[in-house]
C-alpha cells in the first residue's frame, strides 16, 4: 500500500452508524459540538504544552473518558468514526464537564498528517478490529504505513499501547513493530503483556473477551 493512499484516501470498512440516536444522543451531538475537532482547527490542540494522549477507536469510551477524568493535567484526543459511540462519549464529557478532551469523529488516518512532530506522549489502541481473515489483512489499522506515520508524531520515549485478544492480530502486531527498530517492545516478562497496564481502564471489548475465555494481550512499544 502506498503511504499517500493510506493517509489521503483511506478506505474505512467498519460501521459508521448503528441504531438511530436516542434523544440524549441527539442532544449530546448538539451541545457537545465544540468538543469535535474540525480539520481547520486541529493546530489549536497543540498550542498548549500538555501531555497529549491519542486514543484510536475509543468505542464506548470507558478508557477514554475515565482517563480524562482521572488525569486532568493531560489532554486526550479520541478518534472513532462510529457516530453512536461519539454521541455516547459526548454525553459523558458534558455530564462530567471535562475540559481536557476532544473527539475526531472519523478515521484517525485522515488527521495524523496534521499532527506536529513529537507532539504525542502516548497512543492507545484497545481491541482494534482484528480482521482475522487473510484476505482482509489490508483492512487492519496496524500496517507498516501506519507505523511510519505515527513514529514522527510521538515524542522520544513516548509509547503506543495495543491490546488484542486475537492470536492472528497478536502475531501481526509483534511482527510489524519488530520490523520497525525505532520502537522497542518494553515487556520484561510475560506478566507485562498478559495484564492490563495500570493506566488503562477495562473496556467493553476486554470484558467480552474475558467472558468468552479469550486471553487479551497488552503490547507496549516505546519510541527510542
Ligand atoms: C472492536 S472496537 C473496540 C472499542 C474499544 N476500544 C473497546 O475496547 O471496547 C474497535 C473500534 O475502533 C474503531 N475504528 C476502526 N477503525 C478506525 C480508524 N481507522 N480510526 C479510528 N477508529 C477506528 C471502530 O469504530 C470501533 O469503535
Amino acid at each position: 500500500m502506498n503511504i499517500h493512499t493510506f493517509v489521503d484516501n483511506p478506505k474505512f470498512y467498519g460501521r459508521r452508524r448503528g441504531r438511530k440516536l436516542s434523544k440524549s444522543g441527539q442532544l449530546a451531538m448538539k451541545y457537545g459540538k465544540d468538543y469535535l475537532i474540525q480539520e481547520g482547527n486541529i493546530s489549536n490542540i497543540f498550542r498548549y504544552p500538555k501531555n497529549i494522549v491519542l486514543e484510536i477507536g475509543f468505542g464506548d469510551g470507558e478508557n477514554f473518558i475515565n482517563s480524562a477524568k482521572t488525569n486532568p493535567n493531560s489532554f486526550y484526543i479520541g478518534a472513532d468514526p462510529f457516530l453512536n459511540t461519539t454521541a455516547k462519549c459526548l454525553s459523558k464529557i458534558l455530564q462530567y464537564n471535562l475540559k481536557n478532551i476532544v473527539i475526531w469523529p472519523d478515521d484517525v488516518r485522515k488527521i495524523l498528517k496534521f499532527f506536529p512532530r513529537k507532539s504525542i506522549s502516548e497512543i492507545k489502541i484497545l481491541f482494534p478490529d482484528p480482521w482475522p481473515k487473510k484476505k482482509h489483512k489490508n483492512r487492519r489499522l496496524i500496517q507498516n504505513e501506519f507505523i511510519k506515520i505515527i513514529h514522527p508524531i510521538i515524542k522520544k520515549q513516548g509509547t503506543i499501547t495495543i491490546a488484542t485478544d486475537h492470536d492472528i492480530l497478536k502475531r501481526w502486531v509483534l511482527e510489524k513493530f519488530q520490523n520497525y527498530t525505532e520502537f522497542e517492545w518494553i515487556a520484561e516478562s510475560p506478566y507485562d503483556w498478559r495484564s492490563r497496564p495500570n493506566d488503562c481502564f477495562q473496556t467493553k471489548y476486554e470484558l467480552k473477551s474475558i467472558n468468552q475465555q479469550r486471553k487479551p494481550s497488552w503490547f507496549i512499544f516505546r519510541k527510542k
